[in-house]
């Protein structure tokens, strides 16, 4: 019956229901932003159809060229979500420094921080893109809040969540107690509870990783992705799959289904960015959704979620997903680290199964 569906709104108030917990403040800003991202996902449905309104792109904060979707979804995200009075302040990917909530608009105790469209490169060729986002408090006794008030571990954060638009259009979305995913009803204009409790199943065998970047890895990367192309002929004694879809969203959302291990590790491609992938509105919300659904995230060296940022779009190395295999890379940093591996480390490690099967 189409009218005892639970719709995102109703899920949220009676899971604060069932936390005997209500936060209204919480509760409507999660209800702008899926408002937010249902207003994307049409954006980015009608591609070329009709086009954003004429937007100016430009080489963002990041150094990367904008998608006028970019700019659009960054509009839409600040425009739905400003008003209510809930916020203290937003942080997004596409602006240099904090948005500040507008003097007309009252002001909230809660932080908004948010990637509006993760893997923008995709937005030509007609493949997933997402909406990343993060929950923050403002700090006790600040009203009008500046980068430093931002910079909080990925633990104090009090809901996460992403929308990706794919052939169907989803939210997922964790307040601390669990991962639910909720899928567009386009004809009804609500999401609605169809993932229920999203688990990573703590083993997998495949793995996501940009294999172009290999020769710019740490050994302990090298190690774990030669292991499993050995397949079952290697030390792992099991064929592996490979995905790589360039969208974060939708690779994590693939090992939210069925498992698997992402990563966008450090390299030395360009030593001004060791890594790619943003701590703020892309690693901390991703670690909390892919923790509470049971997974890992880890630089391969520190847990995700315990790390102090530095700058609101600090860069991280990412590896997240079946527990198992991410505490398996940590373990090969950690042997690193104590020059443990030194086999692998040798340049002739690439002739390493040569030497086994003589
Ligand atoms: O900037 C973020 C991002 O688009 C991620 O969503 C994605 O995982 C990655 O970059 C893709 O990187 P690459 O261009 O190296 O494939």
């Amino acid at each position: 019956m189409p009218y005892r569906r639970t719709t995102l709104s109703k899920f949220i108030i009676e899971d604060q229901r069932r936390a005997g917990s209500s936060d209204p403040d919480l509760t409507s800003l999660l209800n702008d932003i899926q408002t937010a991202c249902k207003l994307i996902a049409v954006a980015a449905s009608r591609g070329r159809i009709s086009p954003p309104d004429a937007v100016q792109v430009a080489i963002n904060v990041q150094g990367e060229q904008q998608q006028p979707l970019d700019v659009a979804a960054n509009k839409i995200m600040v425009g739905t979500c400003e008003w209510g009075g809930q916020l203290a302040g937003m942080v997004s990917e596409e602006l240099e420094q904090p948005h500040p909530i507008p003097g007309h608009y009252p002001r909230g105790r809660l932080l908004l921080v948010f990637d509006p469209l993760d893997g923008s490169s995709n937005i030509d060729i007609n493949m997933p893109v997402g909406t990343i986002f993060s929950v923050l408090r403002c700090p006790e006794g600040v009203a009008e809040p500046v980068a430093a008030d931002f910079l909080q571990p990925g633990t104090t954060q009090v809901a996460a969540g992403y929308a990706i638009y794919g052939p169907t259009a989803m939210m997922v979305l964790t307040v601390g107690d669990g991962v639910h995913g909720f899928t567009l009803d386009r004809e009804i204009g609500a999401f609605v509870l169809t993932h229920p409790g999203m688990a990573i199943p703590p083993d997998s065998r495949e793995f996501a990783v940009n294999v172009s970047n290999e020769r710019f890895w740490e050994p302990p990367v090298r190690r774990y992705v030669d292991e499993c192309l050995e397949g079952a002929e290697g030390p792992r004694a099991a064929d592996f799959n490979m995905r790589w879809i360039a969208s974060m969203v939708a690779e994590v959302h693939r090992i939210l289904i069925r498992g698997g291990l992402f990563m966008y590790p450090r390299d030395t491609k360009d030593p001004g960015k060791p890594s790619r992938l943003r701590l703020m509105y892309e690693a901390n919300p991703m670690a909390m959704i892919v923790e509470q659904a049971g997974g890992a995230a880890s630089t391969g060296r520190e847990r995700i979620l315990d790390l102090q940022p530095s700058g609101i779009h600090q860069r991280v190395p990412v590896i997240l997903g079946s527990r198992n295999e991410v505490e398996r890379l940590a373990r090969y940093h950690a042997e690193h680290d104590r020059g443990e591996d030194e086999a692998f480390a040798a340049p002739l490690f690439n002739a390493r199964s040569l030497f086994r099967t003589a």
